[in-house]
């Protein structure tokens, strides 16, 4: 049976597990659970919990070079709201220099696509899993979060075989070759093209709800039928099957479901099924638990290990790689020869007198001041250079970037790990276990 393409499962010995057994020191990483163009995806364990996570790490320079760094944070911004029993969560972002790596649930039933693949599911089961799978798109959508690459490959199950969309509001960032070019359409050319609504041919925009909704459709034929209704060796063929919407069913599905598919994987989109009206329709109803779609009946309740009513409290470096710029963080979660950040919630002059402080105690020269900035040195007979210069975060966190340039034996990290840097270790605000000042 043909279901399209399947997550590329590791099984070669070229991609090796990263090098570095740990992250930050709190997860550490197992063995590779899939991967695709420039991500991977990792078990992994928190090693003080001892629960399982699943880690994606995704290359920073392809999303810089590839222009989607505002639509990254767009979607990371998203999926810090989203929070349902359906949906993988997004436990935290976390970043070094090369890397962004997302912390996700650990769905321990693996792929709904292998067991389909196996044996295609009764009516009421496939009815189960979709029901699932829109409470899980009705919810999201009602926050503004489309997927825009919903397909079986992207359904996990958890131990107990309930649904769990994957990637939620991360489509575009873990599968960005796929996604939104300079013309702001989806192109799917290279990914998954079986899912795909007919009016993403259209140059026009689309909406980014009714194409899930033609995607949800695709998934409940296949696990109803155990294949593809639109699809062809040849893809243009394919893409003209899916423009004229014309699709057989075999025989042993209902009248109900056959009315049913036929809304859902309607070729105009002004036409076809929306959230509320699949949820009304018979064939959906039955056994439906009504769960409000569309109040905030999911949203974790303040308390819970997300709740962020403070920006102070809660910052971790998810919050940061959401607010700062350029994504240029390596600086916070790691201590390479040039420049180290460490994050404060003391006032930006404090920290200025404190490194003055800290230098003058140390018997540097302080070569030049301004409320936001210091720049130290050894005195006129060196070229070596220390500057602090401290930014705004958020109301309550500034930034100090640090940064040293020439002098002989590299006295930069000498001079500020060895001197300064224990000197000025209360003003370091740790928001999530070590990120500067150790
Ligand atoms: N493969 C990709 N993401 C996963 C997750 N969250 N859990 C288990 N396996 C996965």
């Amino acid at each position: 049976m043909t279901l399209g393409l399947a997550l590329q499962e590791y099984s070669g010995d070229d991609l090796q597990p990263p090098a570095e057994k740990t992250l930050l020191g709190k997860y550490e990483l197992g063995k590779l659970l899939g991967y695709g163009a420039f991500a991977k995806v990792y078990h992994g364990r928190d090693i003080e919990s001892k629960q399982s996570v699943a880690i994606k790490a995704i290359n920073k320079q392809k999303i810089i070079t590839g222009g989607l760094v505002a639509h990254v944070k767009r979607e990371i911004a998203a999926m810090r709201r989203l929070r349902h029993p359906n949906i993988v969560r997004l436990h935290e972002v976390l970043a070094n220099q090369k890397k962004i790596y997302f912390v996700l649930e650990f769905a321990e039933g693996g792929e709904l696509f292998s067991k389909v693949a196996k044996c295609r599911f009764s009516e009421d089961l496939s009815r189960r899993y979709f029901q699932q799978l829109i409470s899980a798109v009705g919810y999201c959508h009602s926050r503004g979060v489309y997927h825009r690459d919903l397909k079986l490959e992207n359904l996990l199950l958890d131990e107990k075989w309930n649904l769990k969309v994957n990637d939620f509001g991360l489509s575009a960032v873990t599968n960005y070759q796929n996604q939104i070019q300079s013309d702001g359409l989806l192109h799917t050319m290279c990914g998954t093209p079986a899912y795909v609504a007919p009016e993403i041919f259209a140059k026009k925009g689309y909406d980014g709800a009714k194409v899930d909704i033609w995607s949800c459709g695709i998934i409940l034929y296949v696990l109803s039928t155990g294949y593809l209704p639109f699809n062809d060796p040849n893809l243009m063929v394919m893409y003209r099957k899916i423009y004229k919407g014309e699709f057989r069913v075999p025989k042993w599905i209902s009248r109900d479901l056959k009315r049913f598919l036929s809304r859902l994987l309607d070729t105009n989109p002004e036409t076809r099924i929306t959230i509320k009206e699949i949820i009304n329709d018979p064939w959906f109803r039955v056994g439906y638990k009504d769960a409000n779609l569309f109040s905030d009946h999911f949203e974790m309740k303040c308390g819970d290990d997300g709740c962020r009513n403070s920006s102070l409290k809660s910052l971790n470096a998810f919050d940061i790689i959401s607010f700062s710029s350029g994504y240029n963080l390596s600086a916070l979660f790691s201590d390479e020869d040039g420049g180290e950040m460490f994050l404060s919630t003391v006032a930006a002059e404090e920290i200025i007198e404190m490194v003055v402080h800290a230098a003058e105690e140390e018997r540097l020269t302080v070569a030049a001041r301004k409320k936001w900035w210091v720049k130290v040195d050894e005195g006129h007979s060196c070229n070596f250079t220390l500057t602090v210069e401290v930014k705004r975060l958020t109301v309550d966190i500034m930034v100090a970037e640090v940064r040293w340039r020439g002098g002989e034996a590299e006295p930069g990290p000498e001079i500020w790990e060895g001197r300064l840097r224990p000197r000025l270790s209360g003003l370091v605000y740790r928001p999530d276990g070590p990120v500067a000042g150790k």
